[in-house]
């Protein structure tokens, strides 16, 4: 079906948070998904909701390297509270780190094969050798997730641009709209946007930890990752295609300093 792959270039902007709940969204929306940690610098999951280590990517990189069957996919998941399957990665950032480099490449080109399965991978924070090699290579989407601020964006747009060259289709999801608003991010970039997330640390705490917020009601920031998830959900859903265009719309505006950017992004 499709692999949809998460990830930063700077920072901490929430690309495990937003993975987590494009995949409940998807998989609510009926849609078979599956959430893999794919963060080179070391899995969150199994340390926040005190799982095992295995099954996990582990045993899913070993199985890989003898050729996996497609019907054991889910055998390498475990389940989040909440009925979320994830195939969860270690902790250790090393040994994480390691079996992307070793396997990233081969299992991006499975997984974004597999035919009644759709993969959502959390990617972590991306370097140019991991995109260029490894599980992001194979993605059929790449969201860059960053705060529209020049130190954030300067980094993820010039892998961006990268991940372009390589035939991946990119689009950021910024958290919150200032200094730099949408519009001039994606002029400046070249590179759409296909989300805007509220910058709300409060909410954000309250999805990690399972709560909802205020009387049972859903915060903004939930009901925006939700949106997101709908507007690009995958081709083989009944939705739009994954490649809806993003929402970019054109700038009237005096070029701001972000505008320094396009020199060195290219
Ligand atoms: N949209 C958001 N607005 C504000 N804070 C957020 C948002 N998404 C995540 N966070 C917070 O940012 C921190 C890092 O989140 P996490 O999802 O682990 O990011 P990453 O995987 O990029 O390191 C957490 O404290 C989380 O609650
Ligand atoms: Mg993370």
């Amino acid at each position: 079906m499709t692999l949809t792959c998460f990830a930063s270039a700077k920072g901490a902007p929430g690309v495990t948070l937003t993975a987590l709940g494009f995949t409940a969204a998807r998989a609510a929306a009926g849609t078979p998904t599956l959430l893999l940690e794919a963060d080179p610098s070391g899995g969150s999951l199994a340390i926040r909701y005190q799982l095992g280590r295995q099954p996990g990517l582990i045993t899913l990189a070993a199985a890989s390297r003898h050729g996996l069957n497609r019907n054991e996919i889910t055998a390498h998941a475990q389940e989040l509270p909440g009925g979320l399957a994830a195939i969860v990665a270690p902790e250790r950032h090393d040994r994480t780190a390691a079996i992307l480099r070793a396997d990233g490449g081969r299992l991006g080109r499975f997984l974004a094969d597999l035919p009644d399965l759709h993969i959502v991978a959390d990617c972590g924070r991306l370097d140019s050798e991991t995109l260029a090699t490894g599980l992001p290579s194979q993605a059929d989407v790449l969201y860059m997730l960053a705060r529209p601020v020049a130190e954030d964006v300067q980094p993820a747009a010039a892998l961006a641009a990268s991940a372009r060259d390589q035939g991946v289709p990119v689009g950021w999801v910024l958290i919150g709209d200032r200094p730099h608003d949408p519009a001039e991010v994606a002029e400046v970039t070249g590179t759409p946007v296909a989300a805007v997330l509220p910058d709300d640390h409060r909410a954000a705490t309250a999805m990690a930890e399972g709560r909802a917020e205020g009387r049972g009601r859903r915060s903004r920031l939930a009901r925006a990752i939700s949106a997101f998830a709908a507007e690009t959900a995958p081709l083989g859903s009944g939705e739009e295609a994954e490649q809806s265009p993003a929402r970019v719309e054109p700038t009237a505006h005096e070029p701001k300093p972000l505008a320094e950017l396009a020199t060195e992004v290219g």
